[in-house]
């Protein structure tokens, strides 16, 4: 041993760190933002300084829902202050298509107009606002064609966007024939705007021999690189696209990215100069897909305790004029249609309905909101026709507690290993005093003529994993530079959830030094290459496992490193090498992370390494829809109280309980944000976000004037989220669990606490007919059907 090494490493401060307590994951950090974005200081695409002679873009759109463009004159639209070039589909270079899976996306309509709102021209200008002047300047003669706006009127028509679905188990016609009690009815589910604060933007800057970077506010960058270089007619590593934050995304800039980023970098290239695309709030809105609205039609059979034994449902979609991502929506809504239930014998069939409206597309759940809604639809009926309460026909219907208990296989065939909702259940049943509040309720309905309270629990079980199996892939890189610093790329994208916070916990955690001494940069597909979506929840499941398997093969390599120094050279000194509070460690050894590094560097040991993830186990036959398409489910609950009045339909979220199942969260303070977000994002959805079409196809809900999600004030003043103790029995990043989207299910609760507080007004003897959105319109409209009802 060198003597000299060795009085170095003795002379290191004893460390008075506890290695086995030690830990930067599950611990509640800041954002790594968070100061950034209270200073106004965090930079968004619209925020990044212009290079020299920028440009700007606007889109000119269709006002037709379905015609034939007869002719096009752009001659007022060229002669315009500050118009630089107008282009139409026949300019676009290469690929008129900004479809993600079936190519049906034109990214400018090419004489066939499909909605109100589809791009067919575009300006560039010298200011944004002159080339949004221009577009007005427009003259379009338009042969008008028939239009459906509908999923009913498109299944109807036998309109669809792909062929129906369809996956049966079991029998349904025997359950029904044996069913004690049958019930059957319709319900229709809206749609949302995804409404993220940053509207949909794209920078495109031209760079030496045909290469393009493009500054993206995407979910997806590897996408937004395919599509730009499509359209382009270039080879994917002549395209750059990068990310290092989104306003939020919620699914709406998963593939509706595309558009934008093509036509900037489609400008950008023909005129040589750097482009800018930026939507306001209106056209994003007339522009871009939305969450899919549903229509529902079941039957179902149950027993005298209110135990399903048959269920059959039709579900039709509203996809909207094109593919997009309706096909796994569509497929996470039949594998979520169980939710927490087990349903012996099932029949459900899915159709996307071909629409002449804006392509529907992700939204926070992508399909499992609206498959899990309609058998909570049902169970609320059972409820109310025998008489109990909701959460008794609810548990008796769960999914068993374990493998001997059975009733545990999932319509598509998948068991379910880690049945912990009845625990949770029960837990959130005593904490927020359930049994309680029903009694008080009864007792204020039964005083209360106008004023009326509703109270719901309602459960959530939702699969994390991609629902197409190969998506379910990461890569990540982390550099360690000789002052001990870490920069770490991985494939996620930040749009506000914490993906950079909790990927840097992991790469702090695996290498034993503070979270101050990692560093997460922009997402940028000349880093990382072919990655999935952030999205279906996984930013930090499958980035984190990569940037862990990158950190882990460092770590190995200082580990060796440290043992040779003080001459050890066995396997059993390398792994009782610690890691901890940014000292290395083995027995009376120990030196800080940064000296280490240094001396690394100095014999010449590789700093930085790639890593890499795929999810193990799943599976999944898409034509029998049966298989492992899921890595593990999340599970929650909540309790609302609402207080409805009856005169008016105005109504008021008093009270709301929510208990998230995060697995061994791996940042408690960033979840317990997002399942507030998701909480009040999903009670928006179900209630005062109502997207109208007029009759002529056009939205004419597309600003926040019209068009209603929550404010502060429809915040529930008392408010409890906690998360359930638990750990990942799946192999998962420290056996966390996803927190992104399962959460958006759990105010199932908001609204059928409105549908009890309705029920109240006929002694809960009557269904109260209600779709979502319940807006005080819809409200009022059932309590008015109620109260027929109970007329006679
Ligand atoms: N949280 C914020 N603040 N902003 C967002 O846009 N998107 C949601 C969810 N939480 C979103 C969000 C959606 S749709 C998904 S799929 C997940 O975050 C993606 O991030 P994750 O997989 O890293 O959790
Ligand atoms: N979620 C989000 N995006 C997706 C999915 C999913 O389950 N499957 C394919 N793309
Ligand atoms: Mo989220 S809808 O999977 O982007």
């Amino acid at each position: 041993m060198n003597t000299q090494t060795d009085a170095f490493l003795k002379d290191q401060p004893a460390t008075p760190v506890d290695v086995a307590q030690w830990a930067e994951v599950g611990q509640s950090h800041p954002h790594e933002s968070a100061a950034l974005h209270v200073l106004g200081e965090a930079t968004y695409t619209d925020d990044i300084p212009e290079a020299q002679g920028t440009l700007h873009a606007a889109l000119g759109l269709s006002q037709k829902a379905h015609a034939r463009v007869r002719a096009i004159n752009l001659d007022a639209v060229r002669a315009a202050t500050g118009v630089v070039a107008v282009y139409v589909a026949s300019d676009i270079p290469g690929t008129n298509d900004c479809g993600p899976i079936i190519h049906d996306d034109p990214i400018l309509a090419d004489g066939l107009v499909q909605y109100v709102g589809q791009p067919i021209f575009v300006v560039v200008a010298d200011s944004h606002d002159n080339a949004r002047r221009a577009v007005r300047k427009v003259v379009v003669d338009y042969e008008e064609l028939p239009a459906i706006l509908t999923p009913q009127a498109a299944h109807a028509a036998r309109s669809y966007v792909l062929p129906p679905m369809h996956l049966a188990r079991g029998d349904v016609e025997s359950a029904f024939a044996i069913a004690a009690h049958k019930l059957s009815g319709e319900l229709l589910v809206g749609g949302q705007e995804q409404f993220y604060l940053e509207g949909q933007i794209s920078y495109a800057i031209p760079k030496e021999g045909n290469g393009m970077l493009v500054q993206c506010s995407t979910q997806h960058p590897s996408e937004m690189q395919h599509v730009v270089a499509h359209a382009l007619g270039l080879h994917a590593h002549n395209v750059v696209v990068e990310c290092r934050r989104m306003g939020g995304g919620f699914g709406g800039k998963e593939s509706q990215s595309a558009l934008w980023a093509a036509v900037a970098a489609i400008s950008a290239q023909k005129l040589k100069r750097p482009v800018k695309l930026r939507a306001d709030r209106d056209d994003d809105m007339m522009v871009t897909g939305k969450r899919h609205c549903f229509h529902y039609e079941y039957e179902v059979g149950y027993d005298n305790d209110g135990r399903i034994v048959g269920a059959r449902v039709q579900m039709v979609s509203r996809a909207g004029y094109s593919a997009d991502l309706s096909a796994p929506v569509a497929t996470r809504a039949v594998c979520h249609f169980d939710n927490a239930y087990y349903l012996s014998d099932v029949d459900i069939r899915a159709m996307c309905g071909k629409t002449n409206t804006q392509s529907n597309t992700a939204f926070r759940g992508f399909g499992g909101p609206q498959g899990a809604i309609a058998i909570e639809y049902i169970l609320d009926e059972i409820a109310r026709n025998l008489g109990r309460d909701g959460l008794d026909i609810r548990r008796i219907n769960f999914y068993g507690r374990n493998e001997s208990e059975g009733r545990n296989v999932t319509q598509y065939g998948q068991i379910v290993v880690d049945n912990i909702i009845h625990e949770l259940v029960d837990e959130l049943e005593v904490s927020s005093a359930y049994r309680q509040r029903r009694a008080e309720i009864n007792a204020y309905n039964a005083s209360s003529l106008v004023l009326k309270k509703g109270l719901a629990l309602t459960p959530v079980k939702f699969g994390i994993a991609f629902n197409v199996t190969h998506l379910n892939q990461a890569g990540a890189l982390v550099h360690v530079y000789t002052d001990g610093s870490v920069l770490v790329n991985h494939g996620g994208t930040e749009m506000g959830q914490g993906v950079n916070t909790k990927v840097a916990q992991v790469v702090a955690h695996e290498l034993g030094i503070p979270l101050a001494l990692v560093r997460v940069t922009a997402t940028d597909t000349s880093k990382i290459a072919n990655t999935s979506a952030t999205a279906a929840s996984t930013g930090a499941d499958l980035n984190g496992k990569a940037a862990q398997n990158a950190a882990n093969k460092i770590r190995q390599r200082l580990a060796e490193f440290f043992v040779t120094l003080f001459g050890g050279d066995n396997s059993a000194d390398i792994t009782a090498v610690t890691f901890a509070a940014g000292m290395i460690q083995m027995g009376e050894y120990s030196i800080s992370f940064p000296d280490l590094v240094q001396k690394a560097y100095m014999a010449r040991v590789q700093l930085w390494s790639d890593g890499f993830y795929a999810t193990p186990g799943l599976y999944w036959d898409s034509k029998t829809m049966t298989g492992h398409p899921f890595s593990y489910f999340a599970y929650g609950a909540s309790v609302s109280e609402v207080v409805i009045d009856t005169l008016t339909g105005e109504w008021k979220l008093l009270r709301a309980d929510a208990l998230y199942d995060a697995g061994a969260s791996l940042n408690p303070a960033l979840d317990i944000g997002q399942v507030e977000g998701a909480f009040i994002q999903g009670m928006g959805w179900l209630t005062t976000e109502e997207l109208w079409w007029n009759k002529d196809g056009k939205l004419m809900t597309h600003a926040p004037s019209t068009y209603k999600i929550p404010a502060i004030s429809d915040c529930p003043q008392d408010f409890r989220v906690s998360l359930f103790k638990n750990r990942n029995v799946e192999d998962s990043i420290h056996r966390s669990k996803a927190v992104g989207e399962p959460p958006l299910l759990l105010p199932f609760s908001v609204f059928f606490a409105i549908r009890d507080a309705i029920a109240s007004v006929a002694d809960h003897r009557y269904n109260p007919p209600l779709n979502a959105p319940a807006t005080s319109e819809a409200i009022l409209q059932a309590i008015t059907a109620v109260e027929a009802m109970a007329a006679g």
